[in-house]
Formats: structure tokens, sequence, C-alpha cells
């Protein structure tokens, strides 16, 4: 699946869309009833959303430990701005995923936050929620070929593919001394709009080196669909690894670096060329998972990226609260994120990249992170 991209433009300035006024099937627009005044008013008392209305979450799968505290944020945060979340993982795929959207319609959820497993298969179900008069916004993950998406909320996910792009280098360079290198390339599940952006940013920067002969994969695997990972599952790279450690790296070639696009993929990648007898390489990651950062911290990940899940969850609920008060999703980027019929609004975070030097600086206020214990 690829996402239409017009590469790192500047963001747009701070902009905000003006969403389609309360759904026709609730009435039309909610009278300020005075009783309910005390929800997420606007500074009028204007409500759109009332105190108490459901809505809806629908995460993908637990393919990352971002998404489990996605879980625990979203259920205390829309708990405590006065609404009734229903948050759930489409553990068995898509068709689960796309049974709990058309439930939370049912259940007359008024905002559908969709964390896709793979957005170009929820079309349906989002026209639906549309029909009803709820808003949809799409979390971390872009949702394709429907018209039916309000704003989507996630980190700058081109910039993640850049920062990883820089990151392998700049470990090489330090680690493996003058070039060239070798290298190998992982891309996260095709089913995932990410995916591509990630790998399309981390090739804006890698790919000039291939072609001057300062980077070589030597498996010759360079194009997306032959570093997709399905399903993001650490087994099936892990076994792409073993294959072509035993395929092209079995005599005296090193293995000098891979770009792995986020930890899980990049321990399994460890692992693999670990048990083919080879140096641990540069490798890149994504999603600064416990076990990572500690493997940062050691100096054997070289790096991962920091996306703050309190900071894309406090600014997904915070749009709920706009929409409560009959107000706009704020957007900073109207350019970059074309789902194939349109250009989603969009409010880009910035990601950071973390490697062993700033590792305790960049978690220190991370309770689960930090503090870093130093070296
Ligand atoms: C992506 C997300 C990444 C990583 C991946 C695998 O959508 O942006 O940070 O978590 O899923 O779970």
């Amino acid at each position: 699946m690829r996402v239409n991209m017009r590469g790192a433009a500047a963001l747009a300035a701070f902009g905000v869309i003006a969403l389609a006024g309360c759904s026709s099937d609730r009435g039309g627009e909610t009278e300020a009833d005075p009783a309910s005044t005390s929800t997420a008013g606007a500074a009028g008392g204007e409500i759109c959303i009332e105190e108490g209305a459901a809505i809806g979450v629908a995460l993908p799968q637990k393919t990352s430990e971002n998404w489990v505290l996605a879980e625990q944020l979203f259920n205390e945060g829309l708990t405590e701005a006065g609404f009734e979340p229903i948050v759930q993982f489409g553990n068995s795929g898509v068709t689960e995923q796309q049974n709990q959207i058309a439930a939370m319609i049912e259940q007359d959820a008024q905002v559908i936050v969709v964390g896709a497993i793979d957005g170009s298969q929820l079309g349906t179900q989002l026209e639906r929620a549309k029909e009803t008069g709820a808003s949809v916004i799409a979390y971390d993950r872009l949702v394709l070929n429907t018209e039916a998406v309000d704003a989507y909320i996630a980190f700058d996910n081109f910039r993640v593919g850049v920062l990883q792009g820089e990151a392998l280098l700049q470990g090489l360079a330090e680690r493996k001394g003058e070039g060239p290198y070798n290298i190998e390339l992982i891309a996260g599940s095709s089913d995932d709009a990410n995916s591509t952006p990630f790998f399309e940013g981390a090739m804006s920067v890698l790919q000039p080196k291939i072609d001057d002969g300062t980077l070589t994969v030597v498996s010759g695997q360079t194009s997306f669909e032959q570093a997709a990972t399905a399903g993001w599952q650490a087994q099936n790279a892990q076994t792409r690894m073993d294959t072509i450690m035993s395929g092209s790296y079995s005599g005296d070639t090193e293995l000098h670096g891979i770009l792995s696009p986020n930890d899980t993929l990049a321990r399994a990648a460890l692992t693999s060329v670990d048990q083919a007898g080879k140096d641990t390489p540069v490798i890149t990651g994504q999603d600064s998972e416990v076990e990572s950062v500690k493997s940062i911290v050691d100096g054997e990940q070289y790096s991962t990226i920091y996306k703050d899940t309190r900071e894309l969850v406090a600014q997904t609920i915070a749009s709920v609260e706009e929409l409560a008060a009959c107000g706009e999703i704020p957007v900073n980027d109207t350019e970059q994120y074309d789902n194939g019929v349109k250009v989603v609004p969009a409010f880009l975070l910035d990601p950071k990249i973390v490697t062993q030097e700033n590792a305790a600086e960049v978690y220190a206020d991370d309770a689960t992170l930090g503090p870093l214990t130093e070296g």
C-alpha cells in the first residue's frame, strides 16, 4: 500500500479546520442546555457532544509497547474529560476491527478515533460513522481511500524515516570506521500506512549513498516490497534476516548496518546476526521500547525514535474536547498526507532521535524510561 506523499514539505502555517456541524441524525446543532453547560463547553458554553457521550477508539494490535500505553491513556484521559471511552484492539485482524467500529457507531459514538490495522479497509465503516454525524480522527496511522476521515493526528512519519536514515549513517561513521559499508533494509508491515513514509524518509537519505557506492545492500533487496515485514511480526523479520545472512554473509563478508523501522524488528534482526556469528551491526529502531532503550544505553542497538505516546493521546483527546465544544480540530499540516482521495488535514508532532549520547536527557521526564543511570 503506497501512500501518495508530497515528501517532507515544510509544515503549513498552523491552521484549524472547521468541521461539519453536529449530526443530522441527532437533530442538528445541540442547543446549549443550561444543565449540560458543565461539560466541555466552549467559551460560549455551546455543546456539540454531551457529557458522558461515547467516544470510540479502535486500536490495531499490540505489535509494540506504544499501543499498549495508548489503550491505558485513552481510557484514563477520555474518562477524565467526561466521556465514555470504548477502547478496543482488533487483535484478530481487520474483520474484527471493522466489526468493532460498526458496534461503536451502534453505541452512538460521537467521535471514532482509529489506529488502523489496514487503513485501506475501513471505508465502509467510517462512511457509516460520518452518516450518523460522528467525527473520524485517524490516530498514528493514516486512513486511506475514503473521504470519511476528518483529521490525522500523528508524529511526522516521513521525518521518522529521515531521522533513522541519518542515524544509520552517523552510527556507521562512529562505529564502523571508513566506508564503504554493507547494509540491509527492513521495512514495516505493508498494510500499515506508516510503513511507506518510514521507508521513503529513510531512503531519501540512504539512496544517494547507495548510488555513490558508500553503501551496498549486499542481498540486493532494496525495494519496500522486498523489505516489508508482514504484521510487524518479529519472527518474520528474523526469518528473513536468517535467509539473508546465510545467502549473502556466509563467508568473511561483514554486515555493517541495518535500517530497522522499529525496536521489535531491530531486536529480532540483532538476534539473527548474532546467531550467524557476525559482529553487532549499527541498527536503527523506533518506539523507545524498554528493552531497546537498555540495549542503546549498553551500546548495542544504535538508535531509536521517541514518539511520546502521552503527547499523541493528549492531542487527540484535546481534539475531541474541541469537537465537544462545537470547535475545530487543530491542524498544522494541510499538504503532506494525501490518502488517495483527499489530503487529510493533520496535526503532526515532532519525533526525536535517541542514541546512547542523548538517551538520559530525552527520557528525563518519562516515568517508564527515565531517569536513566548514566552508562
Ligand atoms: C506503527 C507505529 C510505529 C510502530 C509500528 C509497529 O504504526 O507508528 O511506532 O509502533 O506501528 O507497532
